[in-house]
């Protein structure tokens, strides 16, 4: 199993979901977030702002983002990776990114269930 932890700009929530919707995942994680990728958040619409609304002054301003959590099936995680391509690439800087982790397992508190028949 893997965990995806999915950033992705806001308005491609509705993409991840059916996407995640399709491959028929047991479950998601969604938090909102804010946080910078080699840009280090700055954008011509943008620079300034957030770090002007917390009240301090740094060189990094962080953008929001979506970040979605996901564990699968080994065998799920290309088809993830393709089609969060297909709908989050815009070709612009901030598209997001994808991390990777191993799952070593997983128990579903209410049956005691294991591994992928717990996801
Ligand atoms: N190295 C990293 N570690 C942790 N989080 C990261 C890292 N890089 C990016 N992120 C997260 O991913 C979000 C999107 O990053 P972003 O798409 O701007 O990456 P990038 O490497 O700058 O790629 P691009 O050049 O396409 O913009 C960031 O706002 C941040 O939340
Ligand atoms: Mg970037």
């Amino acid at each position: 199993m893997k965990e995806l932890v999915i950033l992705i700009r806001p308005e491609k929530l509705e993409d991840i979901k059916k996407i995640l919707d399709d491959i028929n995942c047991g479950g998601m994680t969604l938090s909102t977030a804010m946080g910078c990728g080699a840009q280090k958040g700055t954008t011509l619409e943008t620079e300034g702002v957030v770090n002007e609304l917390k009240g301090f002054k740094t060189s990094i301003n962080l953008l929001p983002k979506v970040k979605v959590e996901v564990v699968v099936d080994d065998r799920d995680v290309e088809t993830i990776i393709d089609k969060v391509r297909e709908t989050c690439a815009t070709g612009h800087v901030g598209d997001g990114k994808i991390f990777i982790r191993n799952v070593e397992d997983v128990i579903r508190i209410r049956t005691g269930e294991r591994g992928t028949k717990a996801l």
